[in-house]
């Protein structure tokens, strides 16, 4: 059966992973980790993006070859993701051997076919987008996009016939409505489409840094033409194809939703099925940035909040789709709040009530008539449809409520005073606790895999050696 294909952007290995990074790869890893329990199988593929300028100005820039400074920052993605437990099944980096080679073949039969053609390109480049520029958009000589300087381009060039795709594109949107997510970003890639696709520009002379024209090797290949086609090289031999879902951020959002579909289409592949665009995180309301001094780098945060708090933090704190601001005392007062306060305190008090009244063998079910069952039995649907929607902070909301229901159900019920009044009573309400400590434990597992097992654990031994979450200042 095929597997759920999910993937990542390739990162750019120019600088080490940073919040950015973290985030659309922790929300890959949840969905997998939920598909792998839900569906049978999924397939999460993640990696690196390592031809091309930005990459050869950034190892001069250190001294080193473009290869020895990917290896180095690959080190530090790989260190990261091993960190944060992204269950990931596959990293591409595309200097791969594997990726070379379906690259230089799908070159060489567009080429064949006519969708790709020889000419010569004039016009602006921005090397920190990787992007081409439209002359009606270069303002002051900055890029539309991330302001930077673009330099002027002109030499001979191999050009993909993106223009040739125009309608099928927009006859794909409008047939697919799941193509293009979240919905409300749909309409700003239609009227990009319908404003007029012109041929892309897909080989560079001026770049060594890239993957060799097969049979003109002066010409290097474009690197996004190069990036995208990883999903494409890693499916290879597995059955995985077509992808299920695309995970990106939202500036890369029309390279994968414009550019790829049309690459697919010329080859006769079938496209995508969903192509996601998340929001921006920014720092303290600026964008994050080296210079400004304002780069999160995740391992600062894991030292001190733990790996589940982080993965927890960056999907709750803002709605998966928009932008959001980043701070450490948001941080702060999330993880004391619903992680020590809400979550922790329940498991604890929950345990120490067990053993206290000789519950430790008390089975979970619910069903005594305490708002805990009629909130289990809500959970599933609600939970799900966030879930395959990538709804997370929403998904995260619904397991919240059940801890919040579960302890007020606590302080109403008594079971303190119920130990004295009515024993039987008593054992039904601890039983609809346990019941939904246990479907707190089992849906949280997608997104804080240690903290599940540690519930887990905890239920099954019926012992808390320490906090789940220690209080922090
Ligand atoms: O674009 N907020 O690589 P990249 C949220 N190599 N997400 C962010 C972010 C932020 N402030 N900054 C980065 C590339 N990201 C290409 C991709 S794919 C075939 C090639 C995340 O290293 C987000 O997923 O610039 C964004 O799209 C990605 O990192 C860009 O990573
Ligand atoms: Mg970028």
């Amino acid at each position: 059966m095929k597997k759920f294909y999910i993937t990542t952007p390739l990162y750019y290995v120019n600088d080490k992973p940073h919040l950015g990074h973290s985030y659309t790869t922790i929300a890959a890893d949840v969905l997998a980790r939920y598909y792998r329990a839900r569906s049978g199988d999924a397939f999460l593929l993640t990696g690196t993006d390592e031809h091309g300028s930005k990459i050869e100005e950034a190892s001069l820039k250190h001294g080193s070859t473009p290869v020895e400074w990917a290896d180095s920052i690959v080190g530090n993605f790989k260190g990261l993701w091993k960190r944060l437990n992204i269950s990931y099944d596959d990293f591409i980096r595309t200097t791969e051997p594997r990726h070379i080679k379906k690259v230089q073949e799908v070159f060489a039969k567009l080429l064949e076919s006519g969708d790709i053609y020889k000419g010569r390109y004039s016009g602006w480049y921005c090397v920190s987008c990787e992007a081409f520029c439209a002359d009606a958009q270069v303002i002051d000589g900055k890029c539309p996009d991330c302001a930077r300087q673009v330099s002027l381009v002109e030499e001979e060039s191999y050009f993909f016939k993106l223009s040739k795709y125009q309608d099928k594109i927009i006859e794909h949107y409008e047939k697919n409505p799941d193509f293009l997510k979240p919905s409300w970003r749909a309409a700003e890639m239609k009227n990009f489409v319908k404003s007029g696709l012109k041929d892309l520009s897909v080989s560079r002379t001026q770049v060594k840094w890239g993957i060799p024209v097969p049979g003109d090797e002066k010409h290097t290949i474009y690197v996004w033409f190069d990036a995208l086609l990883n999903y494409l090289s890693a499916s290879e031999g597995r059955d995985i194809w077509p992808c299920d879902i695309h995970f990106v951020g939202k500036e890369i959002f029309k390279f994968h939703t414009v550019i790829w579909p049309a690459i697919l289409m010329a080859l006769g592949v079938t496209l995508p099925k969903t192509v996601f665009a998340h929001g921006w995180w920014t720092v303290n309301g600026e964008k994050m940035s080296k210079s400004k001094g304002n780069f999160v780098d995740p391992n600062v945060f894991i030292d001190k909040y733990g790996c589940d708090a982080y993965r927890y933090f960056v999907l709750r704190q803002i709605p998966f789709g928009q932008d959001g601001d980043f701070s450490e005392s948001c941080l702060l007062e999330r993880y004391n709040s619903d992680l020590a306060n809400n979550l922790g305190n329940l498991v604890s008090r929950t345990l120490s009530m067990m053993s206290k009244y000789g519950l430790k063998n008390l089975r979970a079910s619910s069903g005594s008539g305490t708002p805990i069952g009629a909130a289990v039995s809500a959970f599933a649907p609600k939970f799900y449809l966030a879930m395959e929607n990538a709804e997370f902070g929403a998904a995260l909301s619904h397991i919240w409520e059940i801890i919040n229901i579960t302890n007020k159900t606590i302080d109403s019920e008594k079971p303190w005073a119920l130990a004295k009044s009515d024993p039987k009573k008593l054992e039904q309400v601890m039983s609809d606790i346990l019941s939904a400590l246990v479907l707190i434990a089992d849906n949280l597992r997608f997104f804080m895999p240690e903290t599940s097992d540690r519930i887990k654990k905890i239920l099954e031994c019926g012992e808390v050696s320490e906090p789940l979450f220690p209080r922090l200042q």
